[in-house]
């Protein structure tokens, strides 16, 4: 037998890398009002002043991590040619579903030497790991900076960033310098800080813009130079990628991944240039991915509540009632060989959960002093994008 994979080699992707979500760009690009305000902000710590703290705000994909890792790295640089300028040390932490302990204890493991123990992941309070932190810091000395990245995801965040902010005032630190730079892209994150907190913080606050289509061109040709071979992709593919990127959402992230996936199209059919058709082309699988990622993270049941409405709005018997679903829920369950949950109240449970995350929609109904207030149920998006979803999860061949 032939060996399969004779004969194959990289055509197309001179480092395909360079498109992926961990690569880290050498350069920034078009963001130079944003890059100018954050030096502002930042420069206090050039003349081994306090930092302010920093608030970044924006959409997701817009660069607000990107730009953030860039300025960090620059101002280590600027920091250690500066007499004026104390040592500094940045402490990066994703906070994405982590504790203000979980974070405080992620700074003290890096702030410790690898032959110390790691600070105990249970057992001890956030008094204890701030405590711990901060004679770390002093024992260190020099500024800090700590960032915060999706700091709205950060439980128990007003702990933090009372107590931080008020640590040099309050006598808990004396030799370091302490400032914190927050991201998030909920414009309305400030707005949930405890008056406290809001009092205390004096932060800066940057906003970064969607990116428009020139933006985004500027950035994906920029990258597409380096991920294909020469000749690999046609300039009008990649305006085609930031195009469809600008009008949905303005992210960069979105406008890689659509000219990476094109790539891989292309690659896929064994062609040597990537095309406007490849872009459309991935622009589905892209949506299609988004769909069943979106899907695959609800419960079984809450897929299969979906599933049974995906198939009455099919049938055209939508808006519904929370019974009808449950009985049609049933047969879709048995279909999965899965034993479907008993109680309406559980169905019901479930189709506020669809609701509140925009799978279905929902009517309040009132038939008088008869039948009382009820609600009827319709689902929020397309019956086949949920019916593909669902067999690619249950690893069925898709038939539409
Ligand atoms: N101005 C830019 N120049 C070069 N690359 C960029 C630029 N802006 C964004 N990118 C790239 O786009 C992707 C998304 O950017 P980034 O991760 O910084 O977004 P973000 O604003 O932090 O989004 P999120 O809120 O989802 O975390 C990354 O791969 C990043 O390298
Ligand atoms: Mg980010």
């Amino acid at each position: 037998m032939k060996d399969p994979f004779e004969g194959i080699t990289e055509q197309l992707f001179e480092n395909k890398h360079v498109l992926e979500e961990d690569y880290d760009p050498e350069t920034i690009l078009e963001r130079e009002a944003e890059i100018e305000a954050y030096r502002n902000a930042l420069k206090d710590i050039l003349f081994g002043r306090t930092p302010s703290n920093i608030f970044i705000y924006g959409k997701t994909g817009v660069g607000k991590t990107a730009v953030t890792r860039f300025m960090m790295d620059a101002l280590q640089t600027q920091v250690e040619g500066r007499t004026a300028a104390d040592r500094l040390t940045v402490l990066f932490h994703n906070c994405n579903n982590d504790s203000a302990y979980g974070t405080l204890r992620a700074f003290i493991n890096t702030l410790r030497s690898p032959s110390e123990p790691t600070f105990p992941k249970k057992g001890l309070s956030t008094s204890d790991a701030l405590e711990e932190f901060y004679a770390l810091l002093d024992e260190r000395g020099g500024t800090f900076l700590l960032v915060l990245d999706e700091i709205d995801h950060l439980a128990k965040v007003n702990s933090l960033l009372y107590e931080i902010p008020r640590a040099r005032s309050n006598g808990n630190l004396k030799r370091a310098k302490i400032g914190v730079i927050g991201i998030s892209n909920n414009y309305r994150f400030r707005d949930s800080l405890s008056p406290k907190v809001k009092g205390t913080l004096m932060e800066k606050e940057l906003s970064f813009s969607p990116y428009d289509a020139d933006e985004l061109r500027t950035i994906l040709s920029h990258r597409a130079e380096k991920a294909f071979i020469e000749g690999g992709y046609k300039q009008s593919a990649i305006a085609l990628c930031a195009a469809k990127a600008a009008q949905d959402t303005g992210s960069a992230r979105q406008a890689l991944d659509l000219l990476s996936t094109g790539g891989d199209i292309a690659e896929d059919r064994g062609e040597d240039i990537v095309t406007d058709e490849h872009i459309r082309d991935a622009e589905t699988r892209v949506q299609r991915g988004r769909v069943r990622n979106k899907i695959q993270d609800q419960t079984p049941h809450g897929q299969l509540i979906l599933e049974a409405i995906a198939r009455l709005e099919a049938n055209e018997k939508t808006p519904v009632r929370s019974k009808t679903i449950q009985s049609t829920y049933e047969r879709v369950a048995n279909r999965w060989q899965t034993e479907p949950l008993s109680s309406l109240r559980s169905v019901q449970d479930h189709l506020s959960e669809l609701k509140m995350l925009g799978f279905l929609s929902r009517t309040e109904r009132n038939d008088g002093r008869a039948g009382g207030a009820y609600y009827e149920y319709e689902l929020a998006m397309d019956a086949n994008a949920v019916f593909t979803a669902r067999k690619e999860i249950e690893h069925e061949e898709p038939t539409t």
